[in-house]
């Protein structure tokens, strides 16, 4: 049987990830990337560390005028599965142009329905988020939680996964795994791969590791008068290197089924930390206490979040290894020896 895996958006901060555990694992890949958000270094930088060739197909999934040339490109592979990555995903950036991310992230997925139905490769990894589930669920929020998104990119993903459940209901040998992400944070330890995100970033890790590299002056904390321990948001961190390897425990689990399924699955710690307690521990890794400033609540944030992730260790005999010390220790060697990411001096 084959073991030629496509993965989409393999080149960016979680697909170079799951590129180098699927590699470490024996698989063959593809990555097919637009490079909109990642950077061709990161696939150089993962054959480099598993000694291993990395197929690449630059293209834009969302455009239709790509499929024919994706599906030829895809044809001789026999491809055995595909992990679906590719996809917008700046919250802030999603409430201002949700036209953009319901067409990028949308198109994504029924053009990639498309070509592997043309190549007769029908199981799907899919790269989803604990953002379904808004702020309508007491942690720890479970699959059965209720979903509510609240912002277009957290739309996109439950739509895309209602777009892959369906592909099931309408042709049951569809073997569909949702993997619904909490915060993804850290990086490989040999410090070679990591976060890069395109100008200022979004998110806690790479804002606080800005900070402590010197390119930003100080953490703006978010709030501090949130109904939790400390008044500033909880959130359950996962370590990129954990949530690679859940995802080559869902694709194999995937393979392992003659019978088509769905499943939506959590992928997190089941632990919540704060942002003061993260901002502690990256002081601990960095090695001086980190500026920053309580200013008032980001519009859109959710007091407290955190997974319970006993399917993901039930069915998928994963769960998380690392801890919040070796997220900021591991992001912190990326940082410190990338100062600039990839080499994108502008952002
Ligand atoms: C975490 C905590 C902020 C930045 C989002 C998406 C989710 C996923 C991860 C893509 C919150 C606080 C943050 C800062 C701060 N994205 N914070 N100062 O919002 O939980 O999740 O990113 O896959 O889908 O929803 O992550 O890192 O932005 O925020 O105080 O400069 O840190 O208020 O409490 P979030 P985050």
């Amino acid at each position: 049987m084959s073991n030629h895996i496509l993965l989409t958006g393999g080149a960016g901060y979680i697909g170079s990830h799951v590129a180098l555990i699927l590699l470490q694992a024996g698989y063959d890949i593809t990555i097919i990337d637009n490079f909109y958000n990642s950077s061709p270094e990161a696939v150089s930088r993962v054959r480099k560390l598993t000694n291993r060739e990395v197929s690449l197909i630059e293209a834009d999934l969302a455009d239709k005028a790509n499929i024919d040339r994706i599906i030829d490109e895809l044809k001789g592979k026999s491809l055995a599965g595909t992990v679906h990555l590719a996809g917008l995903k700046a919250v802030g950036e999603s409430v201002e142009k949700p036209g953009f991310y319901y067409e990028k992230n949308l198109n994504s997925t029924l053009n990639l329905v498309e070509i592997l139905n043309a190549c007769d490769a029908r199981t799907v990894v899919f790269s989803s988020s604990a953002t379904v589930y808004g702020d309508r669920n007491k942690s720890p929020v479970d699959e059965s939680g209720l979903t509510g998104p609240t912002n277009p990119y957290g739309m996109t993903k439950l739509f895309n996964e209602q777009i892959l459940a369906d592909q099931h209901h309408a042709d049951n040998r569809w073997k569909v795994i949702n993997l619904r992400y909490f915060n993804p944070v850290g990086a490989h330890p040999s410090g070679l791969i990591g976060e890069d995100p395109l100008g200022i970033p979004n998110n806690l890790f790479p804002f606080i590791a800005q900070v402590a590299v010197g390119r930003r002056d100080k953490l703006n904390v978010f709030g501090d008068d949130y109904d939790t321990r400390d008044g500033t948001g909880i959130r359950d961190y996962i370590h990129v290197m954990d949530l690679a390897e859940g995802h080559e425990a869902a694709l194999s689990h995937a393979l392992k089924s003659d019978a088509g399924f769905v499943r939506n699955i959590n992928l997190g710690s089941g632990q919540g930390h704060s942002v003061l307690e993260v901002l502690k521990a990256w002081s601990h890794a960095v090695g001086r206490d980190l500026p920053y400033e309580i200013v008032p609540r980001r519009s859109g944030d959710i007091a407290e979040i955190f997974a319970d992730a006993s399917l993901a260790r039930d069915l998928l005999g994963w769960q998380t290894q690392r801890s919040l010390k070796d997220m900021c220790a591991d992001h912190w060697r990326w940082q410190s020896a990338n100062p600039h990411g990839y080499g994108n001096e502008t952002a």
